[in-house]
């Protein structure tokens, strides 16, 4: 059966490509390479994937219009769609969530951030879709915060129990094409990328 991992979250910058591109990565390591979606006008996640070369993934890309069939011709195509979504786009996200097995909303430790992801839980409950949120750059000490864990226990938010540190391997990975545990599979970096994915499947499973 396939699942249908959807990244959104309206606030820009938190990471929504990024933590795609280490999820695709690390699927593709463990013999189960999924298939893209990339349904954000900005193209980064299909810039990664032209990078990769010969070992590019299975794409789609869509506009608005287009979103739902293309998150159905990808579902068709393989037992796992990653599909990245732009920040702020209600029609598109709201199709792109009701395809969804699960929506993944990255979120950085600042309010702002934790601020920006009640609207699209609110429309992954209105769809019935689970959602959780994937804490991003969180600080070594100290974690996300009291404030940013207030906001985030006030929209009743499942929280993913993998968290992730800022690390430069992610964004010098990125600009060749690559995931961290690609690049340097020792560092921290790799780890968390690979939990990141463990923790995606044992929640879609
Ligand atoms: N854990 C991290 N450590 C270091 N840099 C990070 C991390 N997560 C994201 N970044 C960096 O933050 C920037 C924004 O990340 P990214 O493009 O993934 O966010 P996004 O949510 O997809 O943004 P947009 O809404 O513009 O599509 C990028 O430069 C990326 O390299
Ligand atoms: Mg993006």
């Amino acid at each position: 059966m396939t699942r249908t991992l959807v990244f959104a979250q309206q606030k820009g910058g938190a990471g929504k490509t990024t933590l795609l591109v280490q999820t695709a990565a690390a699927l593709a390591a463990a013999g189960r390479p999924p298939s893209l979606v990339d349904l954000d006008p900005q193209r980064s996640l299909t810039r990664w994937n032209e990078l990769r070369g010969a070992d590019a993934l299975p794409i789609e890309s869509a506009s608005e219009w287009q979103a739902s069939t293309a998150l159905r011709r990808a579902a068709k195509a393989g037992e796992i769609v990653l599909a990245d979504c732009p920040g702020n786009a209600d029609v598109l996200l709201r199709a792109a969530v009701r395809a969804a097995d699960l929506v993944a909303i990255p979120c950085q430790p600042s309010p702002m951030d934790a601020w920006a992801t009640q609207p699209i839980l609110e429309m992954a409950a209105r769809e019935k879709t689970p959602a959780v949120v994937i804490l991003n750059r969180v600080p070594p000490r100290g974690g996300a915060g009291p404030a940013v864990e207030a906001a985030l226990a006030e929209f009743g938010a499942e929280i993913l129990p993998v968290t992730l540190g800022n690390r430069v391997a992610f964004s010098t990975a990125f600009l060749e094409g690559r995931a961290a545990s690609e690049i340097s599979p020792r560092s921290t970096a790799a780890r968390e990328a690979l939990a990141l994915a463990e923790a995606l499947l044992a929640r879609l499973a």
